[in-house]
């Protein structure tokens, strides 16, 4: 059994979350009486493409992708547009992902996945693209922070880690009414509160409302990139990464 790339890495993503069930019961109601005809009802396709196995619908995370493709529809290309709520796009999303979900589930992608069945790119077309378009060497250098990085993690970690890299931390800058700032680790965020470390390791938090906040995410660009790369992008990529051993 072959798995795209991307259909690999949702199943193990952090992103992965599973979808509320309440959503993804409206979600299906509405997709089998309008989109069914089309796409089937159980989204492996008919007249219209399998859904489960689209990049677009893998790759979306909470209806980015699927909303915008659904409200605009492809009038020429026989997939027509509707005129959703903001909710019904995100019911929609949801189900869509329960699909994804279920048939990794009953292909149960393994964790020891080979190697051979993922880096089945081009190491110079992605070593190409680390120094060119992708500009990965703004931040990483192959004999620096990355070299031997093949070898620290199995092939689907690897994978995962530079698609959804983890563990960096958010900084944030503070201004208090009286305009001073303070700047630290950022330690919680929520609608109410925000706390940070500073550089000496003391925690200081506020109220949201009393305070301008911003927050620095270091993987912000990481996020950017998902929606940039190509799945051929993403395979030479992870075969270069591959020869850093
Ligand atoms: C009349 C048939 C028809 C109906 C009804 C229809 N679609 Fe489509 N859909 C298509 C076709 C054909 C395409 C492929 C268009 C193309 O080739 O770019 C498509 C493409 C898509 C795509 C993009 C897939 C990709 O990989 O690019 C999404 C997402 C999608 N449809 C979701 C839906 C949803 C959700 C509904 C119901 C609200 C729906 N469609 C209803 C025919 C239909
Ligand atoms: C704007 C800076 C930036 C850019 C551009 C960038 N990264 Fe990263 N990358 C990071 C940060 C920050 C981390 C998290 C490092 C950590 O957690 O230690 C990371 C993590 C990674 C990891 C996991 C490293 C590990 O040890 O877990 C890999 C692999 C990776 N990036 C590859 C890439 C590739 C390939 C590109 C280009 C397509 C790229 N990055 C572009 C900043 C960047």
């Amino acid at each position: 059994m072959r798995y795209s790339l991307i259909t690999v890495l949702l199943a193990l993503s952090a992103y992965a979350a599973a979808p509320d069930p309440k959503a993804v019961e409206r979600g299906k109601q509405q997709f089998q009486q309008a989109c069914g005809f089309c796409h089937g009802n159980d989204a492996t396709g008919a007249r219209g493409p399998d859904l489960v196995r689209s990049a677009l619908v893998n790759r979306d995370q909470d209806g980015k992708l699927i909303g915008p493709a659904v409200k605009n529809g492809r009038p020429d290309k026989g997939m027509p547009a509707f005129a959703y709520t903001d909710a019904q796009l995100s019911d929609l999303a949801a189900f869509l992902h329960q699909q994804v979900r279920a048939a990794l589930d009953s292909n149960s992608v393994p964790r020891d996945y080979p190697v051979e069945k993922l880096a089945t790119g081009n190491a110079d077309a992605g070593k190409a693209y680390f120094f060119g378009a992708g500009h990965c060497d703004s931040c990483h250098s192959p004999t620096g922070d990355l070299a031997g990085i093949a070898k620290r993690y199995s092939p689907i970690n690897l994978e995962s880690r530079f698609l959804y890299p983890r563990g960096a931390r958010r900084s944030v800058t503070v201004t208090l009414p009286s305009g001073e700032q303070v700047s630290g680790t950022l330690a919680q965020i929520d609608e109410f509160n925000v706390a940070l470390r500073d550089g000496t390791g003391w925690y200081r938090s506020w109220a949201r409302d009393q305070v301008k906040v911003e927050v620095h995410d270091p993987l912000d660009k990481h996020r950017e990139l998902l929606y940039q790369y190509t799945d051929t992008d993403m395979h030479n990529l992870f075969t270069y990464l591959e020869t850093l051993k």
